[in-house]
């Protein structure tokens, strides 16, 4: 099955149990906007709260906040959005469809590299044993002019974007011949930039002086509270703000799945710091930042770095923790050092002194800033496609089944009654009363218990205990386990604490302490 087939089979199994609908479907749906399901929304509250308890309650000197959605417009001034936050649109004249330019490049670019790899497979299949990658990779003339054409590409669009040079991003993409996918044609107008923050009125105010935006990134909120927060809370640097919040962008190519939409939810953190101190807390970030990832358990080698070589003139260091997403290799996470661009902005804008007092050096200074920022949504993904999988078993049945952390599972334990009759319901409702208490439980008294299990496979629940005649007399029960499907006899009162051991936080909290 190919990469592409599978991502299609993973986005129909989570609609199909409930993990994430298309909003307003009943309307047809609203392009790059979901809804989260009964167990979406268990799962994406459990990652929540492992990334808070992670950064919040495991740092001492990093504190949470909830700021509002709404903000002062001129914080988007000084933030630079309302300038130069924008994507490069490109429309074909024939089929009246709005492109990426950059996107647009980006997917040449990525035909090209498909071409690559069917080259390098012809030849493996022709040399057999005694083929060498490596030799074939810098010596085939085909695979050298397709390697040669994207370099060739990258660098003249990487110049285009950083000069902001609409005209010759255009020249780039019909050099490169790019078609339409839709029209097949290469009639493009210009290139144009479309700011991405979605604007509102605020109250009676009407016209310009009344549009407010909602925010594109929770950062901002952090910002403009740091004072706040420093004050009340006398914190000393280094320290850390974080919060968890909705942002929305408008995005123009919205597409794959959750990876990109246009109201989306981002965890992040700004880390404030002594001026000079900041690469040293870049790199310590970005370590604690990828054994956070790591943790979770969705294989090592699907996580990799992408430092930037080219940085915002703001920022001194810059890198991306990418996963590999069923489309390939794709950011998950940014780790910024953002320097004190922006505070120094907002100091600038509101008249207001952002500073702290150093009480070692006796001065004033504006800190410097390490961004950690992460999509919830996208970690939602990644989970999950690190976590589907369509099992062949010995027995020769097939299973698909979601291998989650079970720190990070929806539900946690299933309560099963062999038959629905004998007391065998009444005793499992006794058993779950108590444990519902603690773990997320689901009764399911219906279909056999093979049918049973492979649903609670399906929705990754790593436990699953089943009440039989015989629990009756001996007050044991079959606890069976979702990845090993081992089933082993345990007493009912040992349940709470096999449980908790299972599917604690702690597990993963005490890997990124
Ligand atoms: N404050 C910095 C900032 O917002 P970003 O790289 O634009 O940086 C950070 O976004 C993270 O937010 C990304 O790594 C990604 O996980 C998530 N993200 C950004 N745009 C998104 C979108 N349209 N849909 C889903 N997640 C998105």
């Amino acid at each position: 099955m190919t990469q592409e087939e599978l991502f299609k089979n993973l986005i129909a199994h989570t609609k199909e149990y409930g993990f994430i609908f298309p909003s307003s479907e009943i309307y047809d749906g609203l392009g790059a906007v979901y809804d989260y399901g009964q167990l979406g929304s268990e799962l994406k509250n459990n990652i929540k709260k492992y990334w808070w308890d992670a950064m919040v309650r495991l740092n001492e000197n990093i504190v949470g906040i909830d700021s509002a959605i709404f903000m002062h417009p001129r914080i988007w001034e000084a933030s630079g959005h309302v300038g130069a936050f924008n994507d490069p649109l490109i429309d074909n004249k024939d089929s009246k469809k709005r492109y990426r330019a950059d996107v647009l490049l980006e997917d040449y670019i990525a035909k090209l590299e498909e071409k690559i790899n069917k080259d390098v497979e012809k030849g493996r299949k022709k040399f057999g044993e005694a083929f060498d990658e490596a030799q074939f990779r810098a010596t085939n003339p085909n695979v050298l002019r397709n390697v040669n054409k994207i370099n060739a590409c990258k660098e003249r669009m990487v110049e285009a974007l950083n000069k902001n040079d609409l005209d010759a991003l255009k020249q780039l993409i019909l050099d490169c011949e790019i078609v339409c996918p839709i029209s097949g044609t290469k009639n493009w107008t210009d290139v144009r930039q479309f700011n991405l923050m979605f604007s509102t009125q605020l109250g009676s105010v009407s016209g310009e002086s009344g549009t407010i935006y909602l925010r594109p990134e929770t950062a901002q909120g952090i910002f403009v509270n740091y004072l706040n927060v420093q004050k009340t809370g006398r914190m000393k640097l280094p320290f850390g703000i974080a919060q968890i919040g909705k942002a929305f962008r408008n995005e123009i190519v919205a597409r794959q799945f959750i990876f990109r939409m246009r109201e989306f939810e981002q965890m992040e953190m700004q880390f404030f710091v002594k001026p000079g101190e900041e690469l040293e807390w870049f790199a310590k970030w970005k370590e604690t930042r990828l054994k956070w990832h790591k943790a979770i358990g969705m294989g090592e080698e699907n996580y990799r770095y992408h430092d930037h070589d080219k940085l915002a003139h703001y920022a001194n260091a810059a890198t991306d923790i990418e996963f590999n997403f069923p489309f390939g290799f794709k950011e998950l996470e940014g780790i910024h050092s953002r320097t004190d661009f922006d505070l120094g902005r907002h100091q600038e804008y509101s008249g207001k002194k952002l500073q702290y007092f150093d009480p070692e050096k006796g001065e004033n200074y504006v800190p410097y800033v390490i961004e950690t920022s992460i999509g919830v949504d996208r970690t939602v993904l990644a989970v999950l496609s690190g976590a589907y999988k369509e099992e062949k078993l010995e027995n020769g049945e097939e299973r698909v089944v979601l291998k989650f952390h079970p720190a990070l599972a929806p539900v946690k334990l299933a309560v099963l009654p062999l038959v629905k009759k004998d007391g065998l319901p009444e005793l499992a409702r006794e058993i779950m009363s108590d444990l519902k208490l603690d773990f997320n439980c689901q009764y399911d008294e219906k279909d056999s218990i093979g049918k049973r299990y492979r649903r609670q496979d399906a929705i990754g629940t790593p436990l699953c205990i089943t009440v039989d005649h015989q629990s009756l007399e001996d007050k044991c029960v079959t606890l069976r386990d979702r990845d090993t499907m081992a089933q082993e006899r345990v007493p009912i009162a040992d349940l709470y604490r096999i449980v908790e051991e299972k599917v604690s936080m702690r597990n993963l909290l005490k890997q990124v302490r």
